[in-house]
């Protein structure tokens, strides 16, 4: 009499599931390692405003007032933390207002941020050599896109920065960022 234990490979559905039972503990794990990690380098959510509005901030994150801005010359461009911590343009009026259209400083080629060139009166990226108009238009390839634009508005002393989602005014179109 035979007494050997058949040897059978596990059936298909059986092997699926340990394989799902090892990827999921896997998963768990390497998750459960990686969770403090990612938390120190992920910024905490901020709370927005009406309309996911925030406040313009420093780079140290702290709260910047509209007065220390529109103290700049008329036409200068004041870097700020924005959305989501992104680079943003603001732009002093003549009348030493802000304007209520802000710029991202990412260029839309590959990312890179870029510099006001007052004298040549134009964003210039650095990397590839595109250039932007005043109102971030493409003079220059090889960005492929105007600038990203946001709603800027004063309240109280405090810059509110909020998204732009309505026609772009550049294009006439709908952003493309929406
Ligand atoms: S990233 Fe600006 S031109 Fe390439």
């Amino acid at each position: 009499m035979d007494t050997s234990i058949p040897i059978e490979s596990p059936s298909l559905s059986r092997r699926q599931l340990l394989n799902f039972i090892t990827g999921a503990t896997v998963a768990a794990t390497a998750g459960a390692a990686l969770y403090p990690a990612g938390k120190f380098f992920i910024a905490p959510g901020e709370k927005t405003g009406a309309g996911g509005a925030i406040l313009a901030k420093d780079i140290l994150g702290k709260q910047i007032p509209a007065s220390q801005i529109l103290a700049e010359p008329p036409q200068s461009r004041a870097l700020v933390a924005g959305l989501a911590g992104e680079p943003t343009y603001l732009i002093v009026k003549e009348d030493r207002t802000l304007d209520h259209i802000g710029l991202v400083d990412n260029c839309t080629h590959l990312g890179c941020t870029f510099p006001w060139n007052a004298l040549d009166q134009q964003f210039q990226c650095p990397c590839h050599g595109s250039r932007y108009a005043p109102d971030g238009a493409v003079v220059r390839g090889p960005a492929p896109l105007p600038l990203k634009i946001v709603q800027v508005a004063v309240i109280d002393n405090s810059i509110l920065i909020s998204p732009w989602t309505e026609t772009d005014p550049r294009t006439g179109k709908k952003p493309w960022w929406v």
